[in-house]
């Protein structure tokens, strides 16, 4: 009888907990969301890549679509197509791509389920939520998306903003209180556009709790000017340097992170033959021949003129670090046309940051401060990956959030 009592009692109790949980949701950053795709397509680089895939399959992580060769297949379905005339981006002819399990956390956990460990993002993010009582899809959820193909300027009309506004309601509605937005890098961004831009101040009343930026990048990162020009080592053995250029000079969100505001005044690029500041970031791929790339930096850049101030509506929580010196400006040797796979440019001038967002970057906007609602920002010591783990931070969002 007395342990019926207790057990009643702990049901109760555990169901009082339960439902006073407010929901979060996590928005990840670039390459960090899963992605799926299916195809039939018209021609293939190679005899042995499939033409016809029928079913969502992940293609983003999967270590077997990065052999060698088979490399060829993969970044054909893989490469967005960016049409600088109408500054529209599509997929390959005939591919269509999906990010895996919208709402739930299977697309944010870890890039590559196989190799969960190995490849986790979000895991301990998620693992300190599911360990205080939060569930997949009920209290707590996944917000990724095609990270290749969004962009301030198109991303109302992708359908990007508005999936995520029917999740947010859907955790509202279903738990009866509002919701916590975490981005984390890009999808800090993300997360502001969607708030400023695309949602009213009586939506943001009735359905938003806070707005919680880890790293993110507000006025962009000189990595990515540099990243999109020259190319980037991923360490994915079969995938080059100039493999990741060409995916970058079509992916909006690479023309996003750029450097941006009134922050970014000085020379972002260096080469023998010019300095490239902010303003001649169009120039500056004009320069290296990728004419489309410049026209999408510039639709870009003028879209964020505007919305890039717009205060987030809600009460607001930067996460940001001075703890590691981080590049302002690069010198490239070899100038625009860096071939991609020589070696790495030089750093000439630097400015504390997460090493590779700098401080003021991550802080946002002045004008963000004229907002009625509360502006917090926090110094950590973690770098731009280290604070999704970051003990001290998430104590802190555990408070944030009512934990
Ligand atoms: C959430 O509830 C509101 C009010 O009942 C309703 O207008 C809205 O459509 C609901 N949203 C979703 C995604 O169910
Ligand atoms: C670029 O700026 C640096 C530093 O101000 C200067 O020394 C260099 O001469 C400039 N290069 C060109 C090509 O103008
Ligand atoms: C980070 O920077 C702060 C402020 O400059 C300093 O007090 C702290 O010791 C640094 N922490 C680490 C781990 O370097």
């Amino acid at each position: 009888m007395r342990l019926f009592g207790l057990l009643v009692a702990t049901f109760v109790l555990g169901a009082a907990v339960a439902a006073s949980l407010e929901p979060v949701i996590i928005v990840p950053g670039l390459s960090a969301s899963v992605l799926e795709t299916r195809y039939h397509k018209k021609t293939v680089p190679h005899v042995f890549c499939d033409k016809n895939v029928d079913n969502w399959k992940r293609i983003w992580v999967r270590a077997t679509e990065m052999a060698p060769e088979i490399i060829d297949c993969f970044l054909q379905t893989m490469g967005p197509v960016y049409d600088g005339s109408s500054n529209t981006y599509s997929n390959c002819e005939g591919v269509q791509m999906q990010p895996h399990d919208f709402g739930g956390l299977e697309g944010i956990y870890s890039l590559d389920p196989d190799l969960r460990e190995k490849t986790e993002v979000y895991g301990p993010l998620i693992d300190y939520f599911v360990k205080r009582g939060y569930k997949a899809g009920e209290t707590l959820y996944g917000a990724p998306y095609d990270w290749r193909v969004t962009a301030p300027d198109v991303n109302a009309k992708n359908g990007m903003y508005a999936a995520l506004q029917t999740l947010v309601e859907q955790a509202v509605n279903r738990t009866g209180q509002p919701a916590h937005l975490i981005g984390h890098s890009l999808g800090s961004p993300f997360v502001h556009m969607f708030l400023a831009t695309y949602t009213t101040q009586a939506w943001r009343d009735r359905y938003v709790g806070s707005f919680i930026s880890l790293a993110g990048p507000f006025g962009g990162s000189t990595m990515a000017t540099e990243y999109t020009l020259c190319g980037m080592d991923w360490r994915v053995p079969g995938l080059s340097k100039s493999h990741i250029r060409d995916l970058m000079r079509n992916m909006g969100s690479a023309a996003w992170m750029m450097p941006f505001g009134p922050g970014a005044d000085y020379v972002i690029l260096s080469t023998p033959q010019r300095n490239y500041s902010l303003e001649d970031l169009p120039q500056l791929f004009l320069d290296a021949g990728a004419p489309s790339t410049a026209a999408m930096v510039r639709h870009v850049q003028t879209y964020l003129d505007q919305a890039s101030v717009i205060p987030p509506g809600v009460e607001t929580h930067l996460f940001y670090s001075r703890n590691t010196t981080t590049p302002l400006t690069y010198y490239e040797p070899a100038g625009v046309h860096c071939s991609g796979d020589q070696a790495g440019p030089e750093v000439v001038a630097s400015r504390p940051g997460d090493g590779t967002v700098v401080d003021w970057s991550l802080l946002g906007y002045a004008y963000w401060k004229t907002q009625p609602q509360p502006l917090t920002s926090y110094e950590v010591a973690s770098d731009h990956v280290g604070v999704i783990s970051d003990p001290m931070v998430l104590k802190l969002i555990g408070e944030i959030v009512g934990l």
